[in-house]
């Protein structure tokens, strides 16, 4: 039996008086891989912004298992293990790639806890660019160094917001292919994905949202029997 691990209750958010979420509610199960997908402006970032507490919750509430994180500071959520990797891959242009996931090294009281060694062996590509700035890596690299310097503060949920953008079809397998490898090593993972046939693959669960309301939620083996059931709340694919 699956066990929730996150989990939004009605939660409402804002930009200002502009209401974006309208009471959203999913789980995340442990273990598992959930792919929230929807339009553009659906409120995917706004979601995985609300649940990194970078944007606090104007209604409802987030539970960590069952510590309620809503009305936590982003620092105190990172600390009990939800990290986010942004979508737009931001990385310290003119820190080498070593430092750059050095800076995010955090101890936190983990089974399985990672270290540099341990991420460059589930991206060799950055153990060779070590010394190298990271301004200087390609796309691929630099969204490969995000998701390590994530890794270094040892979460127990990552939230990746659509790290395949506006790369290179080979590099998108790629980092698929690192996505899969950190499911199968326990991790918990929420990712925006704008491709459907690739979360479907990854994902345990898929969540549709479209302006600000859970659309569709099922499970993978759900969507695969009858597809149509999560596309034609897409509209885009
Ligand atoms: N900083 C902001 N200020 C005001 N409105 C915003 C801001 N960021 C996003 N929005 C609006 O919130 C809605 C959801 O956006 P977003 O969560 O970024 O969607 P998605 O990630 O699904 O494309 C959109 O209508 C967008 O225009
Ligand atoms: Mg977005």
């Amino acid at each position: 039996m699956a066990t929730e691990l996150l989990s939004l209750r009605n939660v409402h958010a804002h930009y200002g008086s502009s209401h974006v979420l309208h009471g959203v509610s999913f789980s995340l199960q442990e273990g598992q891989l959930l792919a929230l997908l929807g339009r553009n402006g659906a409120g995917k970032t706004t979601t995985m912004l609300t649940l990194a507490g970078l944007l606090p919750a104007s209604g409802g509430e987030i539970f960590l298992r069952d510590k309620r994180t809503s009305n936590l500071s982003p620092e105190a959520i990172a600390r009990q293990g939800i990290r986010l990797v942004p979508q737009g891959r931001r990385v310290f242009k003119n820190l080498s790639v070593q430092e750059n996931l050095e800076v995010a090294a955090q101890r936190r009281d983990t089974a399985a806890p990672w270290s540099l060694g341990r991420v460059y062996q589930m991206f060799p590509q950055l153990q060779s660019r070590a010394t190298q700035r990271a301004g200087t890596l390609s796309g691929g690299e630099q969204q490969m160094l995000v998701i390590g310097r994530a890794l270094m503060g040892n979460p127990n949920v990552l939230l990746l917001d659509e790290p395949s953008e506006g790369l290179a079809p080979l590099i998108v397998q790629e980092v698929n292919e690192s996505i899969r490898k950190l499911k199968n090593e326990g991790l918990s993972i929420i990712l925006v994905e704008q491709n459907f046939s690739v979360a479907q693959e990854l994902a345990d669960q898929l969540v549709v949202l479209n302006i600000g309301q859970v659309a569709f939620n099922g499970s993978s083996e759900q969507v695969r029997a009858d597809p149509e059931l999560a596309t034609r709340h897409l509209g885009i694919f």
